[in-house]
């Protein structure tokens, strides 16, 4: 992604914005907070989750949607609480996620299940849990739905993940909807395994599901899909099956760089206008938003170790790696990045990278800084994708998490101990 210049607000402003030459999240000096609690270190923003959730509900205009939100970007117990508070829903991948639902107090009737590799377990209990509708993303799946339901005496309520096969112009790993890609059921497919679906004894058809994408900065890509879902619930329809709700996925982007995010106003107001011009005016919406309404709540606390100024290149060594924020290194992903106290002086041109022993660990590269050892810098952008992607790779306990309340903080992970790293593992008997 492009080497943009450094934005002059920092990004999430105004829940982040300097005061007294220091980086704050909302009244929270972040120096402070790296001192009290040492980094790498993930930082939320309470009140930026809330205005996050806020744009949706506002844009729902007293009009039939549930926010799901895709909990897989920012799973933290705190986050998913505050969420469920706020009366959001959950679009969950796992049996684990369902589990985090529960215990963060999250309404189970506002839970869709998606994932191409339910197991039975899974299914289980999510049927126990008694969740609104599972994404059904194949004909196997549903035969396997069907049989868990029944041997419990229930019903899975079911949406088939439908894949619509139009381009999301996002990047390559994280575009879904596409004929090539491993997710939901080709669109022509679709009618034959609805009916099937609706033939299953466990099973009761109630939804049309797809998600074509993440991070996309256009809003068209969703009504290249929406007119094609629609022709396929007008065919449901003349075979006899109803469909109570239609679940457009996740996908809208945030502010990384330079981006526009788009509006979830503009987006509802366009597919309720579309559905109503097709006499589906009725129907029910979902959505899945993940990084919208984490992404630029959150950032990245990490300290510089060392300065290196290599031949042919300056190198800030910092204390965060690829296994604290993956995005880099896996997508190429630009994330801005901030001293949390600027210096005055000359820049110089840095990459900023890792401790992780991979030439790929780096976390910004050719940025001016002016920079000394034991400097904190803050990594924007990193509430969504960040923790959730983080791993032990070199024995790296990870980091911990701080959820900021106006004055107010909470540590809302622990960072891991070093027992932490080893917890479960045993040496041989002999
Ligand atoms: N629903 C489904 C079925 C999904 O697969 C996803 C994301 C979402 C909703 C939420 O999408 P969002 O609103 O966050 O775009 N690790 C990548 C992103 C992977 C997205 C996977 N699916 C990244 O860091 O960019």
């Amino acid at each position: 992604m492009s080497n943009a210049p450094a934005q002059a607000e920092p990004i999430g402003h105004p829940h982040f914005h300097y005061h007294k030459g220091a980086l704050h999240a909302e009244g929270v000096p972040l120096d402070n907070l790296a001192a009290e609690l040492g980094t790498p270190l993930y930082v939320y923003s309470r009140a930026a989750l809330g205005t996050a959730l806020d744009r949706y509900q506002q844009a729902m205009d007293g009009r039939p949607v549930l926010v799901c939100y895709g909990m897989k970007a920012n799973s933290n117990l705190a986050v998913l609480g505050e969420f469920a508070r706020l009366g959001a829903g959950f679009d969950i991948v796992s049996g684990g996620e369902l589990a985090r639902v529960l215990a963060a107090g999250g309404d189970p009737s506002k839970v869709v299940f998606s994932g191409v590799g339910k197991q039975a377990w899974e299914m289980r209990a999510a049927i126990e849990a008694d969740v609104k509708c599972f994404n059904v993303e194949s004909q196997d799946e549903l035969y396997r739905l069907s049989d868990v339901a029944q041997c419990m005496g229930r019903h899975a309520r079911v949406s088939l993940r439908v894949n619509p096969d139009v381009d999301a112009q996002t990047h390559p790993y994280i575009s879904t909807g596409l004929k090539e890609n491993k997710f939901g059921i080709a669109i022509e497919d679709a009618p034959q395994a609805y009916r099937i679906a609706a033939s299953l004894p466990g099973l009761h058809v109630v939804g049309v599901d797809c998600h074509i994408g993440s991070q996309l900065t256009d809003i068209s890509p969703y009504f290249d899909a929406l007119d094609k879902l629609i022709d396929l619930i007008d065919t449901l329809k003349a075979s006899g099956i109803a469909i109570a709700h239609l679940d457009l996925g996740g996908g809208l982007g945030i502010r990384y760089t330079d981006e526009v995010q788009p509006s979830p106003k503009a987006l509802l107001d366009h597919v309720f206008e579309r559905l109503a011009a097709r006499g589906y005016g009725h129907l029910h919406l979902v959505l899945e938003p993940g990084r919208s309404l984490v992404g630029n709540a959150g950032l990245l606390l990490t300290t510089v170790q060392y300065l290196k100024h290599a031949q042919a290149r300056n190198f800030a060594i910092v204390d965060a790696g690829m296994n604290d924020l993956l995005r880099p290194s896996l997508y190429t992903a630009w994330h801005g990045l901030r001293a949390v106290r600027p210096r005055a002086g000359a820049t110089r041109v840095y990459d900023v990278v890792g401790p992780v022993c991979e030439s790929g660990d780096w976390l910004a590269k050719e940025r001016a800084l002016c920079v000394q050892q034991d400097d904190v810098l803050a990594l924007e952008s990193a509430g969504a994708y960040g923790m959730t992607m983080a791993s032990n790779y070199n024995s790296r306990p990870r980091p911990a998490e701080v959820m900021v309340d106006g004055e107010k903080y909470y540590v809302v992970r622990q960072r891991e101990s070093i027992s932490d790293l080893t917890r479960g593992e045993s040496r041989l008997p002999f």
